[in-house]
């Protein structure tokens, strides 16, 4: 595998080796042959994507008045799906061989091909340049038949009977169940306007061509708020926060005059109604914010604004949130402006009201989904493994800089030496103090410096060792993982130190360093 330095950056296909060598995530069901699309996280995986879903619900959750949580069921009737319009409209463009079957997405297969952006192109569009291009098969060499579209959802029967009643679907995004939920959650929680409902969980669509490993998978999961503001709404009291935000933008405007994004703070993007509301800034610049408050590189993120013809069939503005991928930049985070494209469409099918009641005007009013912040957890895994993962050449040794709230394992303890009894046990009474509070492990195999090594590269975020000396003085050496350093602590006081670590201080706060 090629490691990455200060030139070289590794490819996704050189991540997923690593994620699979590492236990961070495997191709799914592979000892028989692996599903395409589908993937199983393992032991680090796990943990690193439990604590990625843990601070986005922290922060966009737990610590806001304005948004509450929920947790759809991941099959849902077929009538919220023809409602959302998903049944007729939530399609890719799909190129058949007419000789050997193969089956290829249209747009991604141009842009593979040509090097050209397909951002939004239809059916017609996909079938002129393949014409115009001679586009062939890449397997057998033969024509395309005529492009078409192709429905994303996955279907399932519900109990025994397998006719068009007992049809449901697997959620094609988690979005569908707030809004089929909203009149209740505004009940319960007695929600005032503006506000925002947040859910986590898997998504399902059929792609035709999953790709890039994580990036594009069939089983997926998502980080999804819908905020609620009244009709045209255009102030946001949150907005001081990020004035000062810069970001590289790139609108549509831009993208037809072929111009490159340009950096500028949220401000003057308002200034210039680049952005022209104020709540579509905000929560693109405090999503950025986000992620590099959890250690991911500033200078790997931009925001695009969709064109006209790649808008989704219920947004009227939409913005991406993009990362810097090793395949270039792409769709991270979509935040979508759904207006009340989606609260009508239930109320039509369903029959229920689903309006509020504006307390100012004395009238029921439809809320507007000004913004839909839509986040994959995968990609957003794809994001902090790609900028935490470094090779130093030094250590000759991939040393995963996770950030420490984000680190699958917090500490790991080690005795200085395996065979001698009175190490092993204190070790052994250090792990079970930490793992009381922490992820932590417990290893004794191989020599100290290829323990520090192993857990470098799982990115454990620090090295606890019991020596001989602890036996005297009861305390035990600390180590970064980042910059090898190390202290000595006493032990009584260990639980609290790398709870302090965790949060910020540095290790020199509590001692001298001893390497
Ligand atoms: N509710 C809006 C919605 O679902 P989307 O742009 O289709 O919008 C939102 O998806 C996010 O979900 C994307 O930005 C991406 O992070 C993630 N996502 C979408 N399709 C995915 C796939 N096939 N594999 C992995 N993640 C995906």
């Amino acid at each position: 595998m090629q490691a990455k330095n200060e030139n070289v950056q590794i490819s996704i296909d050189e991540m997923a080796v690593f994620c699979r060598r590492k236990g961070f995530v495997y191709p799914g069901s592979e000892i028989y042959g692996s599903l395409s699309g589908i993937f199983d996280y393992g032991p680090l995986g796990v943990e690193l994507k439990n604590n990625i879903k843990k601070e986005w619900w922290k922060a966009f959750v737990q610590q806001r008045e304005d948004i509450v949580g929920m947790d759809g069921a991941i099959i849902s009737h077929q009538k919220v799906w023809e409602a959302s319009g998903h049944l007729s409209g939530f399609s890719d463009v799909i190129l058949e061989c007419k000789k050997c079957k193969e089956k290829v997405r249209g747009d991604v297969f141009i842009e593979d091909q040509l090097k050209i952006s397909t951002e939004g192109l239809k059916v017609k569009e996909i079938n002129a340049i393949v014409k115009k291009n001679k586009l062939k098969c890449l397997k057998c060499g033969n024509e395309f038949k005529e492009a078409s579209d192709f429905n994303l959802m996955f279907p399932v029967h519900l109990g025994a009977n397998k006719d068009s009643s007992s049809v449901a679907y697997l959620r094609g995004e988690t979005a569908q169940l707030i809004f089929a939920n909203f009149k209740k959650i505004v009940e319960n929680s007695r929600l005032k306007l503006p506000f925002g409902i947040a859910q986590i969980g898997k998504a399902f669509r059929n792609e035709i061509s999953p790709k890039n490993f994580l990036f594009r998978c069939r089983e997926f999961e998502q980080m999804e708020i819908e905020y609620f503001v009244k009709p045209e709404d255009n102030k946001c009291p949150y907005i001081k926060e990020v004035l000062n935000h810069k970001l590289k933008i790139l609108s549509s405007e831009m993208q037809e005059k072929n111009q490159e994004e340009k950096e500028m703070a949220i401000k003057q993007a308002l200034q210039k109604k680049i952005i022209k509301n104020e709540w579509h800034a905000y929560w693109l610049a405090h999503c950025n914010k986000w992620f590099i408050s959890l250690g991911a590189n500033p200078d790997n993120f931009r925001i695009r604004q969709h064109k006209k013809n790649e808008l989704a069939h219920y947004s009227s503005d939409c913005w991406d949130l993009e990362y810097k991928f090793p395949f270039g930049f792409k769709e991270l985070q979509g935040i979508a402006n759904r207006s009340d494209y989606d609260l009508q469409q239930h109320i039509k099918h369903s029959g229920q009201d689903l309006s509020l009641f504006d307390e100012e005007t004395k009238e029921k009013i439809i809320p507007h989904v000004v913004a839909e912040p839509s986040l994959g957890v995968d990609r957003a895994f794809l994001v902090f493994m790609f900028d935490a993962y470094d090779y130093d050449k030094k250590r000759d040794n991939i040393v995963l800089k996770l950030h420490p709230k984000l680190a699958p394992v917090k500490a790991a303890v080690f005795p200085l030496l395996k065979n001698k009894k009175p190490l092993v046990k204190k070790a052994r009474e250090v792990y079970s103090l930490l793992k009381e509070e922490f992820a932590c492990v417990y290893d004794e195999v191989g020599s100290i410096g290829r323990r520090y090594a192993r857990q470098d590269e799982a990115g454990t975020f620090l090295g606890i060792t019991i020596d001989f000396d602890s036996l005297k003085k009861n305390d035990c050496t600390i180590r970064s993982r980042d910059t090898q350093k190390q202290i000595r602590v006493k032990i009584k006081s260990l639980k609290d130190v790398i709870e302090q670590l965790i949060g910020g201080e540095k290790l020199s706060k509590f001692g001298k360093y001893i390497y």
